[in-house]
C-alpha cells in the first residue's frame, strides 16, 4: 500500500508543507516518490527566530492553514531542525557495530562538544570508512542539537493536529531533496539562504563532508535598506526584490543598494570562506559546483557575485530533483518554487522516516 509522508520546513518568514507518496518503503528510502501536495503559509515576523518557534499559537495557526490546502492523507510529519547552536561536525570513531556506537557516542563526543551531554541529543551518521594499519576507523557526521530548541516547534505541530514521526537535521533534508545524476558524484557545495540563516552543505560523492549554519540571510539586508531610507521592512522588503545587487538608475535609491550590496557581500565572503576553510582542511581538493536554494539565493546579482568570489560556477537547485510532480497537484501549483523547497520535499524520505 501506498505511504504518504509530510516534510514541514518552518522557516522564519512562512511555513512550508509538503506531501509526498511512495509505493513502498524502499521507494521511500531512496526518495522515489510523487510530490502530492505543497503549500507555503506566510507567519508573522517575529513568530520563529532562529529555528525556534517564539509565538506556538500563530506557528500553529499558519501550519493548519497549510494542511487544509494540502488536505493530506496523513498527519504523519517530519519536522526539521536547524540553527547555529545545532552542532554538525565530521569526527572519526573506533568502526564498531551501530548499536554499540551509538549508546557509547555520549562518552566518545564528550570532550568536542560545547554544551552539556544530558541538554542534547546525540546521532552519528556514518559516511565512509577508512583503513587504517592495524585497526579502521570510521567516519561520519556527528549531530548534537540541543534538546529545548525543538519543544516550542513540537508544541505548534502538535496544536496544528499533525503528530511528529521524525526529527531530521534540515542541513540532510536540503541535500537529499537535490542529490540526484551528476551532484551525486562529485563535490558540490549546497547552500540554502533563507531570511535569517544560510545553511551550507558540502557533499564528496553523495555523502555530506562539512555542515554549516550561519546566522544570516535575506533579512539583513532588508533591515539594513529600512535603516537607510528609514522606511518600515515592508517598502524596504519591495526595494530589495527590485534592486537587489544591481546599481539602481534612480539616485533616490544609491543608500538603498548600497546597504544591500554590504549586506549581500558579507555573507558571500562568510560562504566563500567555509569553501576555503572545506579545501584546506581536505589536502585542498576543490569544491566544482555550488548549488543555491532558498529566498535569499534569488536577490538579484547574488549568484554572479557568488561565482567570481569562489571562481566556482554557481546554478539554482532544483528541490524536485528526486520526486516526480502528481497529476492532481500540477506542475503551476510548484513553478517557481523549484529552487526555494529543498527542505520541506527533503524531510519527507531518508533516514528519519
Ligand atoms: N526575489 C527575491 N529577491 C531578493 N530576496 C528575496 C526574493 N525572494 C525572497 N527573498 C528573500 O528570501 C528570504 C526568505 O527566504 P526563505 O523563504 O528561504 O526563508 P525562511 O526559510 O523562511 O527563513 P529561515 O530559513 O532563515 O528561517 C527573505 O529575506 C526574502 O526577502
Ligand atoms: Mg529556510
Amino acid at each position: 500500500m501506498a505511504i504518504h509522508r509530510l516534510g514541514l520546513d518552518l522557516g522564519s518568514t512562512h511555513v512550508q508543507l509538503a506531501e509526498v507518496e511512495f509505493a513502498n518503503k524502499n521507494d521511500m528510502a531512496t526518495g522515489t516518490g510523487i510530490l502530492t501536495g505543497f503549500a507555503q503559509v506566510t507567519i508573522p515576523r517575529g513568530s520563529l527566530e532562529g529555528g525556534e518557534v517564539v509565538d506556538v499559537g500563530a506557528v500553529a495557526t499558519a501550519i493548519r492553514n497549510a494542511v487544509s490546502i494540502v488536505s493530506p492523507k496523513t498527519k504523519d510529519v517530519i519536522i526539521g531542525v536547524g540553527a547555529e547552536s545545532v552542532v554538525v561536525r565530521e569526527i572519526e570513531l573506533p568502526e564498531m557495530p551501530m548499536a554499540q556506537l551509538r549508546s557509547s557516542l555520549p562518552f566518545q563526543v564528550q570532550d568536542v562538544l560545547p554544551m552539556s551531554i544530558d541538554e542534547s541529543v546525540l546521532d552519528f551518521y556514518p559516511t565512509g570508512t577508512l583503513e587504517g594499519a592495524s585497526a579502521s576507523t570510521l567516519r561520519g557526521i556527528l549531530v548534537a542539537a540541543p534538546k529545548a530548541l525543538v519543544s516550542q516547534n513540537l508544541l505548534a505541530v502538535d496544536a496544528a493536529g499533525l503528530k511528529t514521526v521524525g526529527v531530521d537535521i534540515n542541513a540532510f533534508a536540503l541535500i537529499r531533496a537535490q542529490l540526484a545524476g551528476d551532484l551525486s558524484s562529485r563535490v558540490v557545495a549546497f547552500v540554502d539562504i533563507g531570511a535569517q540563516m544560510t545553511n551550507i552543505v558540502i557533499c564528496q560523492a553523495g555523502q555530506p563532508r562539512l555542515v554549516r549554519t550561519l546566522s544570516s540571510g535575506g533579512h539583513k539586508a532588508t533591515d539594513a535598506v529600512a535603516t537607510a531610507l528609514r522606511i518600515d521592512a515592508q517598502q524596504a522588503e519591495q526595494i530589495k526584490f527590485n534592486i537587489g545587487m544591481e546599481p539602481p538608475s534612480d539616485r533616490e535609491l544609491v543608500p538603498a543598494h548600497d546597504a544591500i550590496a554590504a549586506s549581500a557581500r558579507s555573507l558571500v565572503d562568510a560562504v566563500r570562506n567555509t569553501f576555503v576553510y572545506y579545501s584546506s582542511n581536505n589536502h585542498g581538493e576543490a569544491i566544482e559546483r555550488v548549488v543555491i536554494t532558498g529566498g535569499g539565493a534569488h536577490l538579484r546579482g547574488l549568484g554572479q557575485h557568488l561565482a567570481t568570489a569562489s571562481r566556482l560556477p554557481v546554478t539554482f537547485g532544483n528541490s524536485f530533483a528526486r520526486v516526480t510532480i502528481g497529476s492532481k497537484l500540477g506542475a503551476d501549483a510548484v513553478r517557481g518554487f523549484e529552487a526555494n523547497v529543498p527542505v520541506a520535499v527533503g524531510l519527507t524520505f531518508g533516514e528519519a522516516a
